[in-house]
């Protein structure tokens, strides 16, 4: 009778070791302060993402990146982006999440929070009409996988 029960308990632990998971992802960005994330969007990401988030930056200007620092106003792309997805771009770096090596890794210099509070900023610069509230389907554009 020990191993029914023993495996009842294995689900139910999954279950709220997920159902947590999920509230925390989504506690994360409404507890997110955009104020705070500019700031300290201006003081790291401006060199590179320009001061409006162009993607025209003094460091891009001088360095001429290849690609370009992502231009985060572009809705069409940037709200094809989960909030997710730009959390671990900006935690893990460009590289982890197979983007350009330039794009660096924050989480030395940032604490999560502190990278919710930025992408919650990225988002307030994305400017698309159709934007609808739901990610839209990725586009083959900018599928990494599809490249070479
Ligand atoms: C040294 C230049 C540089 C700095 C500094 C920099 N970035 Fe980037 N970033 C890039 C480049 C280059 C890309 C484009 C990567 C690609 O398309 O492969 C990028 C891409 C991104 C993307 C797009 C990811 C996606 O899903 O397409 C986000 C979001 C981003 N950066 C956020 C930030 C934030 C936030 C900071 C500051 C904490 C920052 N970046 C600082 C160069 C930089």
């Amino acid at each position: 009778m020990k191993t029914p029960r023993n495996g009842m308990n294995i689900i139910v632990l999954v279950t709220m070791i997920f159902g947590l998971i999920v509230c925390f992802a989504a506690t994360s960005m409404a507890a997110a302060n955009i104020k705070k994330g500019k700031r300290r969007y201006n003081e790291f990401c401006t060199p590179c993402h320009g001061k409006n988030g162009l993607g025209d930056g003094t460091r891009m200007k001088v360095e001429k990146f290849d690609p370009a620092p992502r231009n985060h106003t572009e809705g069409n792309y940037m709200n094809r982006r989960t909030d997710v997805q730009l959390f671990k771009v900006v935690k893990e770096g460009g590289k982890s999440q197979n983007f350009s090596h330039i794009m660096p890794q924050w989480k030395h210099i940032l604490k999560d929070k502190e990278v919710w509070n930025i992408v919650a900023y990225i988002r307030s610069l994305a400017v698309n009409p159709e934007w609808t509230g739901t990610p839209l389907p990725p586009d083959p554009k900018f599928d990494k996988s599809q490249k070479k």
